[in-house]
């Protein structure tokens, strides 16, 4: 019966055969191939190489810079098969409103991994990302977002999204330079607010917004889960029936349930 090690062995056959015939290519395939089986941490070893491998890929850019000095716990919750399944989701309802979105806000914006989702299908001239985390907007402005940081088109917002100043013509908060310490006030009149971390707070920056009546009647677009257990989940909804009572909208463009691996996930789409 075939062995592993007989796999291995024929592996040695190839290379051994793709350097006699001067295929390089496929010499030094096989030859990292045999590498990564015989590491002692073969997942390790495969993460490793898909990273140093894939080159024209924008998030596999961003991890493999942001895996060079910082731990991987996040970057493994936050773009798992089910996180990128989400925020797939989420972009490719908005996308069907047919909407050209200027101004986004995306709240609990973790490391700002959504702009790498959003911007291959809908445009958009700046985005703020505002999370609580300092070290997760960092992340965002010199890594994830770093193409962007210019004139600060993608700018993440060190900021409690239940604790914002609002105004009918828009937020208003600090921009920081996380670098230099150095802060502006800056005005921000959204047509789109994101949330996908509804999950992880309460729903006071949704009234804050639904009762202002904002100038630009910006779409909200929600998404929250099922996962009641989790992690820091103080927010959860059954349904999509159930969020749309947390959350009442004066116009809803979409609801929906996505099943994922063990949870689900429910979106909204609406205006407040
Ligand atoms: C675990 S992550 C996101 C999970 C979510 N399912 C997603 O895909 O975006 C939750 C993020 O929300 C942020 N967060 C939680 N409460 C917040 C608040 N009140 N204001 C701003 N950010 C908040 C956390 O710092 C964290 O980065």
């Amino acid at each position: 019966m075939e062995s592993k090690s007989d796999n291995v062995e024929l592996l040695f056959g190839l290379e051994t055969y793709t350097e006699f015939t001067n295929n390089e290519d496929s010499r030094r395939f096989i030859h990292d191939m045999i590498n990564v089986l015989r590491s002692e941490n073969v997942e390790q070893a495969v993460f490793e190489y898909c990273l140093r491998m894939i080159r024209d890929d924008e998030l596999t850019n961003s991890v493999r810079s942001y895996v060079k000095d910082n731990d991987i716990q996040p970057i493994k919750d936050g773009l798992s098969r089910s996180q990128m399944r989400s925020k797939i989701w989420l972009i490719q309802e908005l996308a069907k409103l047919g909407i050209k979105f200027e101004n986004v806000v995306i709240m609990g914006g973790w490391f700002g991994q959504l702009v790498s989702v959003y911007n291959k299908i809908l445009s958009f001239e700046k985005i703020r990302i505002l999370d609580l985390e300092k070290s997760f907007c960092a992340a965002s402005d010199y890594t994830f977002n770093l193409k962007y940081l210019d004139n600060y088109k993608v700018k993440a917002i060190c900021a409690d999204v239940n604790n914002l100043t609002l105004h009918k013509n828009g937020y208003e908060w600090k921009v920081e330079n996380f670098k230099e310490g150095t802060k502006f006030n800056e005005k921000f009149l959204p047509d789109l607010v994101i949330n996908t971390s509804a999950e992880h707070m309460t729903e006071e920056w949704f009234h804050q917004l639904r009762f202002k009546n904002l100038e630009s009647n910006p779409i909200v677009a929600i998404q929250s889960n099922n996962m009641f257990d989790g992690d820091g989940h103080i927010n959860c909804v059954y349904s999509a029936d159930h969020m749309k009572k947390k959350f009442p909208m004066k116009e809803v463009l979409f609801e929906g349930e996505l099943q994922l691996k063990g949870y689900k996930r429910v979106m909204l789409i609406g205006r407040p």
